[in-house]
């Protein structure tokens, strides 16, 4: 053990809360604290995914060398000031700031306050953006690559880019406060009626329902600079001279308005959250995303013809732009694109921790799959389903076990093949947003009505946000117009449109799916479930929604069992267990 460098990666005071723990620069396990807190988005310190990260590691504090924290009160310091003296900002604005900053200096008081033997070792400060660009690069499979990080603010910059070979990874440009892509996103996003922290994936789904027609008006907020880089029309928003609330009461962020009343005289009255969505809403969130793409694509061509190389590794939270991320081979050179599963602001807290390894540590392993959280015996999954046998019963509910996987995973795919709702809850859960076959809730691709049938049972979600599928690696370029691996759902291909009618519950208004690409050696079981799915229907690929209703993805068996009996739920599957409602017949 004394020969081992642990090191232990955190995001903390910031949304996305996580930590995790990498031994000799190969991750050893990585979560984020809202799984643990059952808060969306949960901000501040990461205690509990900390806790789990050492347990899995087996180890305690003691043993931990280096602390690494995606955060910096250094970084960009002399901007900062210049900002200030600029700006003018109120008292009580540059006290929260100061708040925010002295959080972050005291993380060796948060970590003096965990169980066990006291940390002894050193906590490196790692810029935001570059712990962003470290999380993309350094478990990319790319020897190099133009590395590209774009999201809000972190460390007083929006964006970053630079050059990653080998083991190095070098920071080239920014764009500063107060321009920002991300903020631009979350102000359209707010002003369009979606007021929460990480509603922006709903605008995204919202555009492809719009036309081009509003595009004018949304282009005067953004400037392409000829360097790559991009600029606000500051007039639209408030962030920069005023004091916008960005706190976490109770742990989950909440963000004030961003925009001003410059854009309310220029596109009309917001929408609020609960009046109906009209085409001028649709039409918004069209030439949203087209200028979100116009300057990331600006920026992404600029910075393939500097550096020159074909692959290009993403982060930030502007990175979960699955619809642009699809585009990247379309609209640029670069043939090869990777994003690795946390690719938001939990990935800082792996970003941190890599850029530490790699400052004297060989080159770490390419992170092919998710599943770095949190896993459950057989014996723990029987003991949950023996204590709750009573609720399970009173629910109509039948319980087996059993033993034969082959047998497991074709009842399972005979359950979906017959238009049941399952639950599927195996293994390590996911590192990231997005469930991947370890947290998720399934469905029949093929049947037009599966949406709805989710809606109504389970998500209540809006009716225009689309549904995922898991497809079989081989079968990609027999649906989909391009061959690509997307092993983490962050991207939005185009299906092929003769293939579109055959899977209508996963194909968005536009003709595009966001798929998550299924190999055998990353999954075994959900790549087993999904070709005994392909065996009976000849449809290679099945629905894959986050396990959970309105609450982080589920962690815990005990989690997804109530999320299981509080909801309309057909089947649950929890490691080698089926719970079924009796209502729930199959035809097999
Ligand atoms: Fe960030």
């Amino acid at each position: 053990m004394a020969s081992d460098l642990f090191i232990l990666g955190i995001n903390a005071f910031h949304a996305d809360a996580a930590a995790c723990i990498m031994r000799d620069g190969a991750l050893v396990a990585a979560a984020e604290e809202e799984r643990f807190s059952r808060i969306k988005h949960w901000a501040g310190f990461p205690a509990q995914a900390i806790g789990y990260c050492l347990n899995e590691a087996k180890i305690d504090l003691g043993d931990v060398t280096h602390v690494a924290v995606n955060r910096s009160a250094r970084a960009n310091f002399l901007r900062k000031l210049a900002h200030i003296a600029s700006y003018r900002p109120s008292p009580h604005l540059l006290l929260k700031r100061l708040r925010n900053r002295n959080q972050i200096a005291g993380i060796a008081d948060e970590l003096g306050a965990l169980p066990g033997r006291p940390f002894s070792g050193a906590i490196d400060y790692v810029e935001h953006h570059l712990a962003h660009l470290a999380s993309a690069f350094f478990p990319s499979p790319f020897r190099e690559a133009a590395v590209v990080s774009v999201d809000g603010f972190g460390d007083f910059a929006s964006a970053a880019w630079g050059c990653g070979s080998g083991t190095a990874l070098l920071l080239d440009g920014r764009v500063l406060f107060p321009h920002s892509l991300g903020i631009f996103y979350q102000a359209m996003t707010q002003y369009l009626g979606f007021p929460h922290y990480g509603d922006e994936y709903k605008l995204m789904g919202l555009a492809a329902y719009g036309n081009p027609s509003c595009r004018q008006d949304v282009e005067q907020l953004v400037a392409l600079n000829d360097d790559g880089s991009f600029a606000l029309d500051l007039k639209f928003f408030r962030h920069h001279r005023e004091d916008i609330a960005y706190e976490w009461p109770g742990g989950e962020p909440v963000c004030g308005s961003l925009f001003s009343q410059a854009l309310v005289d220029a596109l009309g009255p917001p929408r609020s959250s609960d009046s109906p969505i009209e085409d001028r809403h649709r039409n918004l969130a069209f030439a949203t995303q087209a200028v979100y793409e116009d300057a990331f694509f600006h920026l992404l061509n600029t910075l393939q013809r500097r550096y020159g190389h074909s692959a290009v590794a993403l982060a930030g939270g502007c990175a979960y732009n699955s619809v642009a991320n699809g585009k990247i081979k379309d609209r640029t050179a670069f043939r090869e694109c990777y994003l690795q599963s946390a690719a938001g602001d939990a990935g800082g807290a792996i970003g941190a921790a890599y850029a530490v390894w790699h400052r004297n540590g060989a080159r770490a392993p390419h992170m092919t799959h998710a599943f770095w959280g949190p896993s459950f015996t057989d014996t723990e999954l029987s003991a949950l389903l023996m204590a709750r046998r009573a609720a399970i019963e009173a629910e109509g509910c039948s319980m087996r076990h059993i033993d034969d996987e082959h047998e497991l995973v074709a009842m399972t795919a005979r359950a979906v093949a017959d238009g049941l709702v399952v639950g599927w809850f195996q293994g390590r859960m996911e590192w990231g947003p997005r469930a991947l076959g370890n947290r998720s809730i399934l469905g029949d691709p093929r049947r037009a009505d599966m949406k709805n049938i989710l809606n109504l049972k389970i998500k209540r979600r809006e009716s225009f946000r689309p549904f995922a599928p898991s497809i079989l690696r081989e079968a990609v370029v027999d649906w989909f117009t391009r061959d690509d691996d997307v092993p983490f759902m962050l991207q939005v291909l185009p299906i092929r449109p003769e293939r579109r009618g055959q899977i209508p519950a996963v194909t968005h208004v536009d003709g595009t799916g966001r798929l998550q690409t299924v190999d055998r050696a990353s999954n075994p079981r959900y790549y087993a479930l999904i070709e005994a799915f392909y065996g009976l229907t000849g449809v290679p690929m099945v629905l894959n929604t986050s396990f959970n209703e309105n609450e982080p993805v589920v962690c815990r068996p005990e989690e997804a069992l109530d999320c299981f009996l509080r909801t309309k739920m057909d089947v649950l599957v929890l490691g080698p267990y089926m719970v079924r409602r009796e209502a729930a017949v199959c035809n097999s």
